[in-house]
């Protein structure tokens, strides 16, 4: 028997029932371990088994994953003989580390602890756990059933067994764990995009364009190949001759703020706060929000992986 079909049957445990919680524990349910899932707010807790439903559904799967998933209000002993924890709590520090502290009290000694942080070191994460070896990072992606990338992060003291461990059981599973080696804010993934966010906005905010057209360069020029060929491969492709001469010019051009931009600061601060209120960056009507979300739920779900 291989390890990942060693881990299939056990179960596995879910902190946070929330957009992230609840297909995560979808996607181990589906694979057919048994899920508990820790959510304190009881309206959330109740409306469990309705949105694992529906993600069953979203995914042409049978919704046999709905009697795998139980929940619970706090972390107790139905945690102890999981294989793996995955936490998906608010993206507080303080919070993260008092969740971590009591699982590492109540788990026993086998089960990895991983936290879905979307920024935060996982080392800080764990810094009151005790045996922060089994501490681990998988940074799952929204939504993770069908942007099936997980970062794996290797924090300074977690063990190569858990990091390999932590692996084996994402592809089990059907997602595609990465390992990141070390333990950066924001992993791979998200300090690429917001390395692009961030000149996004400095674009807008030094009158170049407005927020419409930025968007409409990127998913019509560059973007229109980012599904199909990396970065990295692009440059490969063209010749690294031409991306250095063009870093030579470009580089010293770019922005580098280090506190969030005024603009994005401005905007939060007087209410638009994006598409749910109606205004951020541009205007959004109801309508508009609802048919971007629809077609995107579509294209990525009919996505082969690549
Ligand atoms: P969410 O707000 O939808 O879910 C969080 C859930 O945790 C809520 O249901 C809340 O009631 C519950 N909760 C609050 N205190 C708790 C506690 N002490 N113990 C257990 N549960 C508690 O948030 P979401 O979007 O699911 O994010 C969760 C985590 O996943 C965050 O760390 C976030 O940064 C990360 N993440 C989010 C992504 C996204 O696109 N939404 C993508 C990747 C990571």
């Amino acid at each position: 028997m291989s390890m990942a079909d060693s881990a299939r049957a056990e179960p596995v445990g879910v902190i946070g029932g929330g957009r992230m919680g609840a297909a995560i524990a979808q996607i181990f349910g589906g694979a057919g371990h048994d899920v508990v899932v820790v959510e304190p707010n009881e309206t959330i807790r109740a409306g469990l088994p309705a949105r694992v439903a529906e993600i069953c559904r979203a995914r042409g799967m049978a919704e046999d994953a709905v009697a795998r998933v139980s929940a619970r209000v706090t972390i107790d002993d139905a945690l102890a003989a999981c294989a793996m924890v995955i936490e998906a709590a608010p993206e507080k520090l303080e919070l993260k580390q008092e969740i971590f502290e009591r699982l590492d009290e109540v788990c026993g000694a086998q089960t990895i602890l991983a936290t879905n942080t979307s920024v935060i070191p996982v080392a800080d994460i764990g810094a009151r756990a005790r045996r922060r070896e089994r501490v681990v990072g998988t940074h799952f992606w929204n939504p993770p059933y069908a942007v099936r990338l997980v970062e794996v992060v290797q924090a300074a003291a977690t063990s190569a067994e858990v990091a390999a461990r932590t692996m084996a059981l994402m592809k089990s599973v059907g997602q595609m764990p990465v390992h990141v080696r070390r333990d950066v804010p924001g992993f791979i993934g998200n300090r690429l995009q917001h390395a692009l966010k961030r000149e996004a906005i400095a674009l807008v905010e030094n009158g170049v364009c407005d927020a419409e057209t930025v968007d409409f360069v990127i998913r019509n020029s560059f973007g229109a190949r980012l599904g199909i060929m990396g970065t990295l491969e692009q440059s490969d492709l063209v010749g690294l001759d031409l991306t250095l001469d063009i870093h030579k010019v470009i580089l010293r051009d770019l922005d580098r703020s280090t506190e969030p931009q005024k603009l994005l600061v401005d905007l939060v601060a007087t209410g638009r706060t994006g598409a749910s209120v109606g205004r951020g960056f541009r205007k959004w009507s109801d309508a508009e929000r609802d048919e971007l979300r629809g077609r995107l739920d579509k294209a990525l779900l009919g996505r082969p992986a690549n």
